[in-house]
């Protein structure tokens, strides 16, 4: 559903009064699109910032949005999301502080922008987003099996932290705390890396993330050849304040052209927003 707010008439010194300023911040950050005020004459006498947009332009915003949605309906999107389990056995995993929110959110405003959206999911204690395809996987190999069967797309985001790692030889019973030493691990299939090289499958834009302790830039620059990716989206995951788990992120995204993008913190929803938008501006 799509959330519009349109900001009523008021004086311009309520409107630029900090907590007023704040509401609004809130709004958008809860994924809302705000339609005015403009600047004009008010009802108080005074000339400002504050008017109530034109029923006029109100109608024409809402019915622009609604060509949008329409537009979109006819792609595909497949996001990633969420860390993977890879079990040792029958009660114990390998697995990472992935708690799924920014594959959640970027789901959540494809589908409100009208994209045909497929998530695919680890283990998350997320509600899932209303009218997405949700496909639930514990590990990587069966993400890799549910991305396979979910294509073609035209666009796949690949936000999951999915373990590199998985145990050679899945014991069937609880292992004995003195045989951990014989743990074997082999490295899973690079889920974007598989779909972004395959010949007839690869959709039309693949959008990586780049989860980074250090070097940022490098390493991000770094995986978006290797993964042959069109966008890598870069994170510091080794802040609290955003990154795994947080409800804020702040990213940098590495164009295959080149150039990039520095974007500032912000909420997990405005910053999955912020990536619809340019997906869709890409595919238009
Ligand atoms: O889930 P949250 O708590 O909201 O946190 C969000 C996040 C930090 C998980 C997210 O913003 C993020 O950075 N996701 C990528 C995590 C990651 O595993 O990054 P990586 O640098 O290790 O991997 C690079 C890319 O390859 C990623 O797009 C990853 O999905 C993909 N990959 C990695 C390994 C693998 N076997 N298959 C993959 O597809």
């Amino acid at each position: 559903d799509k959330k519009i707010f349109i900001a009523p008439a008021m004086n311009g010194r309520m409107w630029e009064n900090q907590s007023n300023k704040e509401n609004l911040k809130k709004l958008v950050d809860f994924g809302y699109e705000i339609i005015g005020p403009e600047a004009g004459d008010m009802a108080c006498g005074e000339f400002g910032m504050g008017k109530m947009s034109e029923p006029a332009t109100i109608i024409n915003h809402i019915n622009n949005y609604f060509k949008k949605l329409e537009n979109n309906k006819k792609f595909k999107a497949l996001v990633t999301a969420g860390p993977t389990h890879e079990y040792l056995d029958p009660v114990r995993f390998i697995t990472n502080k992935s708690s799924g929110k920014q594959g959640y959110e970027i789901a959540r405003s494809l589908i409100e922008n009208g994209f045909d959206t497929t998530l695919i999911s680890g283990p998350t204690n997320l509600s899932p987003v209303k009218g997405v395809n949700l496909i639930k996987i514990k590990s990587a190999d069966e993400m890799l099996n549910a991305t396979l069967s979910n294509l073609p797309t035209d666009v796949a985001i690949f936000s999951a932290a999915v373990a590199d790692f998985k145990v050679k030889d899945k014991k069937s019973e609880k292992i004995k705390k003195n045989k951990f030493s014989e743990l074997n691990l082999e490295k899973n299939t690079d889920i974007l890396g598989h779909i972004s090289n395959h010949n007839s499958l690869r959709p039309k834009l693949v959008v990586g993330f780049a989860a980074e302790t250090t070097s940022l830039k490098n390493n991000s620059l770094k995986k978006l050849s290797e993964k042959n990716c069109d966008w890598i989206i870069a994170n510091d995951v080794s802040r609290d304040d955003i990154g795994f788990e947080s409800d804020f992120n702040q990213v940098s995204i590495f164009y295959k052209n080149n150039s990039e993008e520095n974007l500032p913190r912000m909420r997990k929803s405005s910053l999955a927003n912020e990536i619809v938008n340019r997906i869709i501006s890409q595919l238009n």
